[in-house]
């Protein structure tokens, strides 16, 4: 049985002909009535995954210290718009906003901003941010302009990519079109060459038969328009996500109630989600970068250890241990401590940033 969003894109396949993956994941992912990112709360223990932030408050208080850091290092402008792409339930914002309390200037410098789709997910937000005072937008390009600190974590994974297969006759783009009974998706590949296979000649040269490929237009144009911002307006920005270096292999995946599920399965109500390719992302900011680093080595640097003991001496035992535990999730090898990586976007004026090289960070205390 599929979905009401499922027969909708049946319905235009139909239609007009099978359409390429990123059409059907914006479409899962976006459609403003039955898009998986409308509907109510899909993040947390209740919903399909649970992120960083939610693991731990100490979390959303590392980078809270690093934006206060940067914003120390840019002079202080005011006003500084203080931007997160996909907040979520508000989490790593509320914390970081917490634990920069008493950075002398900070708050009162702050003009919160958030893009957000999802509107179950903005009230949320509201909730847990009324007194910074956001103001919501559906892109970054809504976002007034001025000096900006900017923070995603698993933003970009969920965007919509394209993926090809290497063919004996060359790059092939895998497509959504219908089964034989003109109703069930189904995944082919184009049997001729579209526009972004035949790019990929040129960026993939000597891939092998049966090689595979992700390319994410929608966040490479959202990386664009960052550094784009940042070049004009000044700023940093700190993107947080599960990813590789490079376009190759085919890393696109379902999730349905913590579950792995398939990809054209139940549209609207599955989480689908690609590793982020960081080395085409870097570049299409056409900034400075710093990284990525792995986010064990990030949070780490930044000095989760000192925060864990200290958070641990005013806990019970069996908080103690939960606050060790969530510690070893977000930076243990093989938890999310080097799957999820740390790209920080900036300029050249200054050193690497707090989190990017061994030198002793030097942020502000929670
Ligand atoms: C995987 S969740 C991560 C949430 C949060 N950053 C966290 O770490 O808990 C992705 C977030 O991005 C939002 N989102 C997804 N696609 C979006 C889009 N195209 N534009 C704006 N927000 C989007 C979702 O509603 C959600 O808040």
């Amino acid at each position: 049985m599929t979905t009401e969003l499922g027969r909708l894109i049946a319905r235009r396949i139909a239609l007009t002909g099978p359409i390429s993956l990123a059409d059907f994941m914006a479409e899962a992912m976006a459609h403003p009535r039955l898009g998986y990112y409308r509907r109510a709360l899909p993040v947390g223990a209740a919903g399909d995954f649970t992120t960083a932030p939610e693991i731990s408050q100490m979390f959303g208080e590392l980078i809270g210290a690093w934006l206060a850091e940067r914003w120390l290092a840019m002079g202080r402008p005011a006003p500084v718009r203080l931007v997160e792409l996909g907040p979520g339930r508000g989490t790593l914002m509320a914390d970081a906003l917490r634990a920069t309390r008493g950075v002398p200037g900070f708050h009162a410098a702050l003009d919160l901003h958030l893009v957000e789709i999802n509107e179950p997910l903005r009230a949320l937000q509201a909730t847990a941010l009324s007194a910074h005072r956001p103001t919501w937008h559906a892109r970054l390009d809504d976002v007034p302009a001025g000096p900006t600190l900017l923070v995603a974590n698993e933003f970009f994974d969920a965007l919509p990519v394209r993926q090809f297969e290497r063919t004996d006759a060359g790059w092939r783009e895998r497509m959504v079109g219908l089964a034989e009974d003109g109703e069930t998706l189904r995944l082919a590949l184009a049997p001729g060459v579209t526009a972004w296979a035949g790019a990929l000649e040129a960026t993939l040269p000597g891939a092998t038969t049966g090689a595979q490929a992700e390319l994410c237009e929608a966040g490479l144009s959202v990386a664009a328009s960052l550094g784009r911002r940042l070049a004009e307006q000044g700023g940093w920005a700190l993107l947080i996500d599960y990813g590789r270096d490079g376009a190759l292999g085919a890393s696109l995946q379902a999730v349905r109630g913590h579950r792995g599920t398939g990809i054209l399965d139940r549209p609207g109500e599955t989480d689908l989600s690609a590793l982020v390719d960081f080395a085409a992302l870097a570049r299409a900011t056409g900034r400075p970068t710093f990284g990525p680093v792995g986010q064990g080595d990030f949070l780490r640097r930044l000095g989760i250890a000192p925060r864990a003991a200290a958070l641990k001496a005013r806990a019970t035992a069996a908080q103690g241990a939960a606050i060790d535990a969530a510690m070893a999730r977000l930076i243990a090898p093989d938890q999310m401590g080097t799957l999820f990586r740390v790209l920080a976007v900036g300029d050249d004026r200054s050193a690497a940033p707090a989190g990017f090289s061994d030198s002793p960070p030097d942020l502000p205390a929670p």
